[in-house]
C-alpha cells in the first residue's frame, strides 16, 4: 500500500489529459498553466536554495552543479530558478526537468522557448519510477513539488512494492554523495516523509517554515517543504 486512497492524480492518463489541455491553451491564449501550491512554493524554493546551496560545495568533484526537477510538468519551478541561475547556483550549471506525460514535456519546452530558456534548461519525458538513466548518483540538487504526492496515488507496484517506495530508492541513486533532495508536499507531514527517507538512508538536512493555517482550534501547515541528503 502506499499509504494514500487511490486517485485519478495517481494515473499517466490525467497528467496526459490535463497537459494536453495545458499545451492548447497555452497555444490558444498563451496561458501557461497551474503553478502547484502557488507562486509563494516557487519563491519559497528559492531563498531555500539561496539559504543553503548558492555559497556551499556541493558540486560533484570537477563538474557541473546538477540540477534536476522531477515531474516537472509545465516547468515553470525550473524555469523560475533558470532565471536567477548565474547568481543562484554555482557555476557552470546544469537545469534539467523531467516528467512522464509527453504532454507536459511539450508544454515545458514551449514555455521554455517563450521565455528564451531553450538552451538553458533541458526537458525530458522520463518515468522516474521505470527509467534508470539518470540513476547515477550524478545530480546534486534534485527538487521535487508535488510529484511524490502524485506517485504516492497510484494503486501500481513495481517488483509487489507501492511506487512510492521505490521513489525513495530512486533517489538515492540520482542523488550525488553531497546532493541535497528538496521536497514539497502536501499529503504528508514531516514526520512521514522523515520516516519513509531515514529508512532508508537519508537525513533531514533543513526544514523550510511555511504558513501555518488554524481551523477550529487546531493548528496545521498546509504543506510540508523538508530537504534531505545522504546520511553515509
Ligand atoms: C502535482 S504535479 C506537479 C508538477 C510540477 N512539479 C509543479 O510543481 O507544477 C505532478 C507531476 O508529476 C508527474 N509524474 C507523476 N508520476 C511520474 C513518474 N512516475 N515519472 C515522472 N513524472 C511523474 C506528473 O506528470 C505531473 O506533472
Amino acid at each position: 500500500m502506499s499509504g494514500l486512497p487511490e486517485s485519478r492524480l495517481g494515473t499517466k492518463a490525467h497528467w496526459d489529459s490535463m497537459y494536453e489541455l495545458e499545451v492548447s491553451n497555452f497555444k490558444e491564449f498563451q496561458d501557461e498553466g497551474e503553478i502547484w501550491f502557488g507562486e509563494e512554493s516557487e519563491e519559497r524554493i528559492v531563498q531555500w536554495i539561496e539559504d543553503y546551496v548558492s555559497n556551499e560545495q556541493r558540486t560533484s568533484a570537477g563538474g557541473a552543479f546538477r540540477v534536476l526537477d522531477l515531474g516537472t510538468g509545465n516547468g515553470h519551478l525550473i524555469l523560475r530558478i533558470a532565471e536567477e541561475a548565474d547568481s543562484l547556483l554555482p557555476q557552470p550549471c546544469v537545469l534539467l526537468g523531467v516528467d512522464y506525460s509527453e504532454k507536459g514535456v511539450e508544454l515545458a519546452k514551449k514555455l521554455a522557448e517563450a521565455h528564451g530558456f531553450q538552451e538553458r534548461v533541458g526537458f525530458e519525458q522520463y518515468d522516474i519510477i521505470k527509467d534508470l538513466r539518470f540513476c547515477d548518483g550524478t545530480w546534486d540538487l534534485i527538487l521535487d513539488k508535488g510529484t511524490f504526492d502524485a506517485i504516492s496515488l497510484s494503486t501500481e507496484t513495481l517488483n509487489g512494492s507501492p511506487l512510492n517506495q521505490v521513489y525513495v530508492d530512486r533517489i538515492h541513486e540520482m542523488l550525488s554523495p553531497k546532493g541535497l533532495f528538496l521536497i514539497t508536499s502536501c499529503n504528508w507531514t514531516l514526520e512521514e516523509l522523515s520516516e519513509r527517507f531515514v529508512k532508508k538512508g537519508f537525513r533531514i538536512h533543513s526544514t523550510v517554515p511555511v504558513p501555518v493555517f488554524e481551523f477550529q482550534g487546531r493548528k496545521g501547515s498546509s504543506t510540508t517543504v523538508v530537504a534531505f541528503e545522504i546520511a553515509n
